[in-house]
């Protein structure tokens, strides 16, 4: 049953993208599948991060980040900043990156970046839902395929966080 969950859930499909992070002069970035466009005007992004990440205690605290979209055959990339911590290493040195005008890291190999500025961060199960403003972005390689995160498979061991069953709905119409 976990694996059937799994496999429906993995069908809800998103791009790849390295969220990008700076507090002082401390910086890092992950790779989040749970990014998505929720406004038009003015233009807003949701993120769901694991508050278990390095990367979110900085995010908070400067109340910034940079969202760099992968390129369809960067999946080494989407390993680098999603299988390893930033407490552990300083995965953007191996790197080539720069940053937006509000300082937060992207990488230069992107196939765009957003610069983002959170609203508001909300509980959302075991993850925090953040909302936030676009204030600026580049489209740096307009022929590119963006990755699918279908293309991850299961890089980073999630089918064995999902439930073995959907809760029960007794009691409810
Ligand atoms: C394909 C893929 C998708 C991921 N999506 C998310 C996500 O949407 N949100 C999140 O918080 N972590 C996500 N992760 C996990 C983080 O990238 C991972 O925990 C990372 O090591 C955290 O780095 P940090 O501790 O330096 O912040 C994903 C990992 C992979 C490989």
């Amino acid at each position: 049953m976990a694996r059937s969950i799994a496999e429906l859930f993995q069908r809800l499909t998103t791009g790849i993208y390295v969220i990008g992070v700076a507090d002082g002069n401390r910086r890092d970035a992950f790779t989040a599948a749970w990014l998505t466009q929720v406004s038009f005007d003015p233009l807003m992004v949701a993120l769901s991060v694991n508050p278990d990440n390095a990367s979110h205690a900085m995010l908070k605290n400067s109340g910034r980040f940079a969202v760099t979209i992968l390129k369809q055959e960067q999946l080494e990339l989407a390993r680098h900043f999603g299988t390893r911590s930033g407490a552990d290493t300083d995965k953007l040195a191996p790197i080539d990156w720069a940053e937006t005008p509000a300082g937060m890291p992207y990488l230069k190999a992107a196939l765009a970046w957003l610069d983002c500025r959170v609203n508001t961060i909300t509980p959302a199960g075991d993850h925090e839902l953040v909302l936030a403003s676009v204030h600026a972005g580049e489209l740096l390689d307009a022929e590119a395929v963006p990755m699918s995160d279908a293309e991850t498979g299961n890089m980073d061991n999630s089918a064995a966080l999902f439930p073995a069953s959907f809760p029960s709905d007794h009691g409810h119409s």
